[in-house]
């Protein structure tokens, strides 16, 4: 497939081919991993009407977009989820549902079904109710596991999703031997990435190399006893790896995202990213957004890469890392992800890898996705 450097994406069609919908960032969780800005509540007033959602559909649409993932925030907090899920697939989208769970009930999950809704993917944090409970905080564990036996039994493909981190890491075998029990066929041990809260909590957060390694040997022990009855996702984390991660296939290649208040950006996280004119579906034709707008073309393709990126013969695969990881810590966008062991910057990840003490939990108390709140409350099983 033809590569573009100077044009519009990697993919060799300029399409956005993954799209997807941030409907709200309303949520009943409190996760302390959160990738949603810290501000979220600043946006319930500004989420696009239903009217809106469909033209988006409509639009990324006539511009090639396929894949698509109904997210949050917990999206199941918009009534009108089931609605948007029927004009999508009337479009001829392939629609996945991404939650927490929070909400799917019965009634719900049968109605999403009629709508033509193809594959959920499920958020849980672990096998034991209190840990589960503490780390959202909220009563939410008895929920999700009741939203994974109903997404089981009505047919639904589904993808477990297990955001990772010190707190949990050690429990991905119990993990998989629950999901084994309840007929999973992929689970995704998500290393959580730091934007956002996340961010502000990494210290906290980050699991230790000998945590990663040995999570990674358990994953290869389940791998060969349950062959291809089980896919399990799981990557060591870029800041162990000495890689970059190929953040979003490069910027503006084929992830087009659109927030609650239809800002439109190459990734969930682009934001955090100051000096970037941000446009609104409101505002502009999304085709235009895509193809034309300054935020997309910003970090597109390959030309814009610093040394040594420029230079390196690595550069197509992972397209000099994430953008956003390269602000958050080194100040510029534009620099190569300090997570790159040829970045002049990485030392600043080798920093945060070092100061990760030993696995003793919650030894300082993680900030809550709530505005302002901090939180001690701890429950261990
Ligand atoms: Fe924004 Fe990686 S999260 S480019």
């Amino acid at each position: 497939m033809p590569k573009e450097t100077h044009g519009l994406s990697l993919d060799g069609q300029g399409k956005p081919l993954w799209l997807s919908l941030e409907l709200t960032y309303r949520c009943p969780l409190k996760c302390t991993w959160c990738n949603n800005p810290l501000d979220f509540e600043d946006y319930a007033a500004k989420e696009l009407s239903t009217e809106e959602w469909k033209q988006v559909l409509r639009d990324a649409r006539a511009i090639g977009a396929l894949q698509l993932g109904f997210t949050g925030g917990e999206p199941l907090q918009r009534a009108d989820l089931e609605e948007l899920v029927a004009h999508a697939d009337g479009l001829g989208f392939y629609t996945n549902l991404i939650t927490s769970g929070i909400g799917l009930s019965e009634e719900r999950l049968l109605a999403l079904k009629a709508a033509g809704l193809k594959q959920i993917q499920l958020s849980l944090q672990s096998t034991r109710p209190g840990l589960t409970d503490a780390l959202v905080g909220a009563r939410a564990h008895a929920h999700k596991l009741e939203a994974a036996r109903l997404i089981k039994a009505h047919g639904f493909p589904m993808v477990l999703n297990m955001p990772v981190f010190r707190h949990n890491i050690e429990l991905i075998g119990e993990m998989i031997e629950w999901a084994a029990g309840l007929g999973v066929e992929y689970i995704e041990f998500a290393n959580i990435q730091y934007y956002n809260w996340a961010l502000m909590n990494r210290d906290e957060l980050m699991p230790t190399l000998e945590q990663v390694r040995e999570a990674e040997r358990v994953v290869n022990e389940w791998r060969a006893k349950l062959g291809k009855a089980m896919t399990i996702y799981f990557v060591i984390p870029d800041y162990y790896e000495g890689r970059p991660k190929a953040c979003m296939n490069g910027w503006g290649a084929i992830h087009l995202t659109i927030a609650p208040d239809g800002v439109a950006m190459p990734c969930q996280e682009a934001r955090v990213i100051p000096g970037l004119a941000f446009e609104s579906v409101r505002d502009r034709p999304l085709g235009w957004i895509w193809h034309e707008s300054p935020l997309f073309r910003k970090y597109r393709g390959l030309d814009w890469l610093p040394e040594p990126c420029g230079s390196c013969a690595e550069k197509e695969k992972d397209f000099g890392g994430c953008r956003c990881q390269a602000f958050l810590l080194t100040g510029d966008a534009a620099n190569t992800d300090p997570a790159c062991s040829r970045s002049p910057h990485h030392h600043l990840v080798q920093q945060a890898v070092a100061g990760v003490a030993a696995p003793l939990r919650f030894r300082k108390p993680l900030v809550k996705r709530a505005a302002g709140a901090v939180s001690t409350a701890f429950m261990e099983d």
